[in-house]
């Protein structure tokens, strides 16, 4: 099975970006992570700053009917268009689980919002990279 891992914006600079909040660990380690887990399976992991792009990633996702794990980052909170892009998805049958390394919940209150999470088919957030894990082991069973 192939897995597509998409991240949104300011991703890409994980292991420097506030390391306070989100680790050490860079997107590298993580798709090497997530390879490790599931050998079996093609884990296909991207990162944009552009909302259309990502976009464009779940409009494949839906074509091809490609489970996904999506960090929507600051998208998460106002994102409209991506909300309905990932409802297309998840209305079409195609699983997607909402992660993030954090738990927003627990930070300021503009990220207690998210309008992903009630058009995504579940949601992991707080444990680090083990949120992306959880999500794989989730879309596997
Ligand atoms: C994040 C949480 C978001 O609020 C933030 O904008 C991010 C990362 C997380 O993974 O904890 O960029 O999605």
């Amino acid at each position: 099975m192939r897995i597509l891992v998409l991240n949104g914006p300011n991703l890409g600079r994980l292991g420097m970006r506030e390391p306070d909040v989100y680790g050490t660990a860079t997107l590298d380690d993580l798709k090497l992570m997530l390879s490790a887990d599931a050998p079996e399976h093609d884990i296909d992991l991207r990162q944009t700053n552009s909302e259309p792009e990502l976009m464009g990633w779940l409009y494949e996702a839906a074509d091809a009917k490609t489970p996904v794990i999506l960090n929507p980052a600051a998208f998460t909170h106002y994102s409209y268009a991506l909300r309905d892009a990932v409802a297309m998805l998840t209305k079409s049958g195609v699983p997607l689980i909402e992660v993030h390394i954090s738990n927003p919940h627990a930070r300021e209150e503009f990220r207690h919002t998210s309008v992903i999470s009630g058009v995504a088919t579940g949601v992991i957030a707080g444990f680090g990279f083990d949120s992306y894990r959880l999500a794989l082991s989730q879309l596997i069973r």
